[in-house]
């Protein structure tokens, strides 16, 4: 499919995954859901270029790259899903497809976790599933680039 990864782009503290509020979150390390989001991937016919960052800046630098040298984008912001203006406007500032993950529903959580900024400028949300958001948002993805994409005809 497509010769671009898919940036793969967490946000704070979910480094600490594994041993962070293991009763929202889970048992999985950050690696752990690597591995899974590239098995998918793979299976899909795509690569994972899979980061986190505990700083929004640098967060806004890696959609700006996924922007020029990806072919779409999962984002899980962690807490800064719930503020950040700046990661809103930088998805709304790239052309390749988002989606938002979360491994907790945050419907069901806080009144604060109910709003998302990145919603606004994502193709929808998953979230809810631990690991499974991940794996959810890969194949969503890839048959949103498959079927957006022109078809190529043999002998062409
Ligand atoms: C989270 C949900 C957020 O509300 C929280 O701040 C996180 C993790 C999730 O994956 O469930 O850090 O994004």
């Amino acid at each position: 499919m497509s010769s671009k990864p898919i940036y793969v782009l967490n946000g704070p503290n979910l480094n600490l995954l594994g041993e962070r509020q293991p009763e929202i979150y889970g048992r999985l390390s950050l690696e752990d859901i690597e591995a899974a989001t590239a098995d998918e991937a793979k299976k899909n016919g795509l690569e994972v270029d899979f980061r986190q960052s505990n700083h929004e800046g640098e967060l806004v630098d890696w959609i700006h790259e996924a922007g020029r040298a990806g072919c779409g984008i999962i984002l899980n912001a962690g807490a800064l899903t719930h503020t950040s203006v700046s990661l809103l406007d930088a998805l709304a500032a790239v052309t390749v497809p988002a989606i938002e993950v979360h491994l907790s529903n945050v419907f069901r959580r806080e009144p604060f976790r109910h709003v998302s900024y990145p919603a606004q400028a994502a193709l929808g949300i998953i979230a809810g599933f631990g690991v499974e958001s991940y794996r959810l948002a890969v194949t969503a993805l890839a048959s949103h680039l498959a079927s957006s994409q022109p078809l190529h005809h043999a002998g062409r």
